[in-house]
């Protein structure tokens, strides 16, 4: 199994530019295949997920070609534009690209079959299939699990309030609800990530939202446009907690997205004691975008109470590291961890006590305590992009060397990330 070799570093320092927007890459390409016209998209996540999403959408009919730069064009051609797909759409290692599809392919008059990697289909996905089955579609499963058969339907609109906050399993809904006759509508028992909504208002059509409730009328029509996506802030929070982990750091994040939905660990990083700064330069399609400096001061404490968790769902194993040489850093009411894309809780804690740093298992959370002195060690990524990439950034803090087994999993989100360490830490 390949492995990185992380040295230590005292700090990090310099300016990054990370991948595209994983969640908006995937909401633009759906998004362009249901709309009518050529959309252009630059700055599309080059990562695999991003990349399911175009094979899905080919194998559908769709067209979808990337240009050297990374840019991709998309032939949209209504929402009636998809073929029967004459082998199953692989959605890989990528929850979104299955659940979101799901959404899509559920109105569609064909049946069609969703398949995914050993890790996506051991998530669970009955909480798509509830909602969509609601509204009339048919979906064979294995007791909860991809592989997905769907049988799309008419669809009858839906008023649905998920059990779960997530952006998936509204976007799921949301996509089948554009579909539907009439007004479907998604009551989140908590605000998630708005990209689909902003997505959709992007390419022209009309989201009611009050509160955390957002509704859409069926049958609207969507135009293609030329949009950019700005960078992940997900990706982004490895650099800003290696940054806040090592005082004496800084680092510029340049042409990140700033949507409100996805912003809430710069609060977090304030919390535990270091200097942030975050510039709004402009918005395109509704995504706001700019600069973030992120300057470590001080090693300090910081809890996530269960309320804020809905929010920084992804930064939490970055969140982790914060306390690797210093401080203590405590997650609660985070039991969703459990069923990413690996146990995101045990192997958070299993791999940051392989490093030499004191860490404490909850069924809903973990407790991270650094000691000042993590020896370095060799800490397994169980396949998970943002488990290698925290891992490595933990690795930073140690006294010596430490390798990171499947690190190659960095690839579902940020192929580059080990050549820009390399960079920030030189
Ligand atoms: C995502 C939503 C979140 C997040 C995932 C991407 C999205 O999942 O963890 O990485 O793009 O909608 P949930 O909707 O399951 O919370």
């Amino acid at each position: 199994m390949p492995a990185a070799t992380i040295e230590p570093a005292r700090r990090v320092h310099g300016r990054v530019r990370v991948p595209g927007d994983k969640s908006i890459s995937h909401r633009y390409a759906l998004v362009a295949a249901l709309a009518e016209g050529r959309s252009h998209l630059r700055g599309y996540s080059g990562g695999a997920d991003c990349q399911s999403t175009l094979a899905c959408l080919r194998v559908l009919g769709i067209a979808a070609t990337s240009d050297a730069e990374g840019a991709v064009d998309i032939l949209g051609r209504g929402l009636r534009g998809f073929h029967a797909p004459p082998v199953p759409c692989d959605a890989g290692n990528s929850g979104t690209t299955m659940r979101l599809l799901a959404g899509v392919l559920s109105a569609q008059p064909f049946v069609s079959t969703l398949v995914g990697d050993a890790s996506l289909s051991r998530r669970p996905m009955t909480r798509i299939m509830e909602p969509l089955t609601r509204m009339g579609a048919v979906i064979e499963a294995t007791d909860g699990h991809a592989p997905l058969t769907i049988h799309g339907a008419a669809l009858a609109p839906i008023a649905y309030a998920p059990p779960v906050p997530s952006a998936q399993v509204k976007s799921a809904v949301l996509f089948a609800g554009l579909q539907a006759h009439g007004t479907t509508s998604v009551a989140e028992p908590a605000a998630t990530r708005d990209h689909t909504e902003r997505a959709l208002e992007a390419f022209g059509a009309v989201v009611n939202r009050n509160g955390t409730t957002v509704s859409v009328e069926g049958g609207q029509r969507l135009a293609g446009g030329s949009f950019v996506i700005p960078g992940d802030i997900s990706s982004a929070a490895f650099w800003m907690v290696a940054a806040a982990a090592l005082p004496g750091s800084r680092i510029e994040i340049e042409d990140v997205g700033l949507n409100p939905t996805r912003t809430a660990l710069v609060g977090v990083l304030r919390r535990f004691g270091a200097r942030v700064a975050v510039d709004v330069l402009g918005a395109d399609a509704g995504e706001p975008y700019g600069t973030i400096t992120v300057e470590g001061e001080r090693t300090g404490s910081v809890t996530i109470s269960p309320d804020e968790v809905p929010a920084l769902i992804d930064e939490l194993p970055a969140i982790a590291v914060l306390a690797a040489q210093g401080g203590e850093v405590t997650v609660r009411g985070a039991a969703e961890l459990r069923v990413k894309e690996s146990d995101r809780i045990a192997a958070m804690v299993a791999g940051l006590r392989s490093l030499g740093i004191p860490a404490d298992e909850w069924p809903d959370g973990f407790t991270v305590h650094g000691d000042g002195a993590p020896r370095g060690g060799v800490a397994d990524a169980h396949d998970d992009h943002r488990i290698a990439m925290a891992m490595a950034i933990a690795a930073l803090s140690a006294s010596g060397p430490s390798q990171i087994t499947g690190s190659e999993s960095v690839a579902i989100s940020y192929p580059g990330f080990f050549r820009t360490l390399e960079r920030l830490v030189a």
